[in-house]
């Protein structure tokens, strides 16, 4: 069997000029763990031009949704930005990925550390029933530049706890916190300055990070990645050291150019 499969389109939601979703039909036979990605792309003179995404959609749900940039000269998104509903599109059959639960030691706090579209794994992690066993608090940090990158902040706001079976759980544990580094907005500043001066702790009412209570996962740019990163590993947090043995917070690293 090939490792690649054609799947359809069935919606596109455009949040700004600069970022958009999709989601597309689900072989009855892809299974992966909440905060995993797969390949996806299109085929380009011939061949296929894949790229690794997060699957943004939790494991129970039909449908694979998929949150993406879209940049302008880049080989795959500045074709994918014009995908429409009918569409088809390649996925590879092998979800992995870092960012899984199972890759944590137990801990009270699960804090989830994202900028722009390293969002797309938590809405995934935030939908998993098994999040809400292993923790007390979730914190689901976004950062972005402008206010109109702060995709499905409604969503998780507001939908999410009247899910049908989550919402109560969502409701108690879960705790958003969109920041705005370019733009005047309610909270601030980047992820790191956020927790280095307190404010972050301050506003959530939870004490400062502590590897004996928290556990984190991180998903962004490179540097944002090192930054946080950094910051843990001087608060004493242990990284994973590699796929299946738990540590008190994970990265992926897996996400480049689109
Ligand atoms: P800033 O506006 O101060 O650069 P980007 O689009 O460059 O990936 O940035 C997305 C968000 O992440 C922006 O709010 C940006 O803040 C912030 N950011 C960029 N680099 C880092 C970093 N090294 N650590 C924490 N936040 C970062």
């Amino acid at each position: 069997m090939s490792s690649l499969t054609t799947t359809e389109v069935i919606d596109v939601h455009h949040w700004n000029d600069s970022l958009f979703s999709f989601r597309t039909q689900r072989e009855d036979s892809l299974r992966f763990k909440n905060g995993q990605f797969v390949m996806i792309g299109l085929e380009v003179e011939g061949k296929p031009l894949m790229r690794a995404y997060s699957i943004a959609s939790p494991n129970y749900e039909e449908h694979l949704e998929f949150f993406s940039i879209k940049v302008q000269d880049g080989p795959l998104t500045s074709r994918l930005q014009h995908l429409k509903p009918g569409d088809q599109i390649m996925v590879s059959r092998k979800p992995t990925g870092t960012l899984v639960l199972d890759d944590l030691l137990p801990g009270e706090n699960l804090y989830l550390f994202s900028t722009g579209t390293g969002l797309a794994p938590f809405l995934s992690v935030i939908q998993d029933p098994e999040t809400y066993e292993r923790y007390n608090k979730i914190i689901l940090m976004h950062g972005v530049r402008h206010v109109s990158e702060l995709a499905y902040a409604d969503v998780i706001a507001q939908e999410l706890p009247k899910h049908e079976y989550l919402g109560e759980d969502i409701a108690e544990k879960l705790i958003y916190y969109p920041t705005v580094t370019r733009e005047e907005f309610r909270n601030q500043g980047r992820i790191t300055d956020l927790v280095e001066s307190g404010k972050l702790f301050e506003d959530i009412g939870l004490p400062p990070l502590d590897p004996k209570r928290d556990r984190a996962m991180i998903c962004g740019s490179p540097a944002m990645l090192d930054d946080i990163s950094a910051m843990l590993d001087t608060r004493g947090f242990a990284i994973s050291p590699k796929m299946g043995v738990p540590g008190d917070y994970v990265i992926e690293r897996a996400f480049v150019e689109k």
